[in-house]
């Protein structure tokens, strides 16, 4: 029995904590690719993939396209300005068009929860979820376990809370589906205003005070007010966000333990975050940039058919070629 993760990538929440730890796993021989002076392998040869960005990113998308010409596919990249989306042409129809080209993978970020699965319910080639919406953003939650793990040296029983803007963000979805399968203790911290009614559900511990969830947590993951998706005045002003809910050093320093850092970025200093935690000794918000390549790459090479072994053999000889395995699941 080979475990896969199957046609598509769409999201966390569907994986079981197996494919999880074998995506974090492919990761790990990836990441020593970057670190070569020819940072390139044969391994996604003659593959073509199409990144498809309908919604601006700037670690997400070159990431994916290093991620892309690191294992030598072809890739090529859509924006929705500048291509046939702003004439009126549906996602369907960009990317069935595509296809016609013979493609063989898509990366599509796009605003609206659930694009990737619509897309990916109705073209043949492999589909990752690169930020749907408020849905999720798998890669994100992967390159944070992944960043995590390397720290503490496993995600079970560790304690994670994610702090701000729980509400609007694919990241937090994507974080507790996913560290709550690896055996993380996961907590929520921000103002009820922007937490989803009962989150509680998703087996979380809610902080209303950020003191109370320094005090607890191993790691904060900080996140970004998402103030183009806020349609209502969720808080008094960003001035009073950082006073109350802000991390800070002074925060910090007062909590009996020290806690790793991560953001998934982009950072609104001096509202979450204060600069000096983000360009702290305890910040690994750089490291979660550096993995998010071996990652991407892991999620390419498993989606395209890949075996985990192979990782191993690519990084040493190079000479992995997986064998194309569109729609395949668990054998
Ligand atoms: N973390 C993240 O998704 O960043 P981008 O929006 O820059 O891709």
């Amino acid at each position: 029995m080979t475990l896969s993760l199957g046609k598509d990538l769409l999201g966390l929440e569907p994986l079981s904590g197996e494919q999880i730890r074998l995506i974090l796993d492919t990761a790990e021989p990836f990441k020593e690719i970057s670190e070569r002076a020819i940072k390139k392998v044969p391994t996604l040869r003659g593959a073509t993939i199409v990144n498809l960005f309908f919604e601006a990113s700037t670690r997400t998308r070159v990431s994916f396209e290093f991620a892309e010409k690191r294992l030598s596919a072809d890739t090529v990249n859509v924006a929705a300005s500048g291509s046939s989306v702003s004439k009126g042409e549906t996602l369907v129809d960009t990317a069935r068009n595509l296809e016609a080209m013979r493609i063989d993978m898509v990366v599509i970020r796009h605003g609206a929860s659930g694009a990737a699965q619509f897309l990916a319910e109705r073209i043949e080639s492999n589909v990752i979820n690169a930020g749907d919406g408020t849905h999720e953003h798998p890669t994100q939650g992967l390159l944070d376990m992944l960043t995590l793990r390397d720290r503490f040296g496993t995600l079970e029983g560790i304690k994670v809370c994610i702090v701000g803007d729980v509400l609007h963000s694919r990241v937090a979805r994507s974080n507790i589906w996913g560290l709550r399968k690896m055996g993380a203790e996961v907590g929520v911290c921000g103002p009820r205003s922007l937490l989803p009614t009962a989150i509680e559900e998703l087996g979380v511990t809610v902080f209303d005070r950020v003191e109370a969830a320094i005090e607890w947590a191993d790691a904060l993951n900080i996140l970004r007010l998402q103030l183009e998706r806020m349609t209502a005045g969720y808080i008094p002003s960003l001035r009073e966000y950082n006073r109350v809910f802000g991390v800070s050093r002074e925060r910090l320093e007062r909590a009996p333990h020290e806690l790793l850092i991560l953001h998934p970025g982009p950072m609104n200093r001096g509202v979450e975050i204060d600069s000096d935690v983000a360009d702290g000794p305890f910040s690994v918000i750089l490291d979660q940039v550096t993995n998010g390549v071996a990652v991407r790459m892991a999620v390419l090479y498993l989606l395209s058919g890949g075996r985990p072994e192979l990782a191993e053999a690519a990084k040493t000889s190079g000479a992995a070629t997986p064998t194309k395995g569109k729609r395949s699941s668990d054998e």
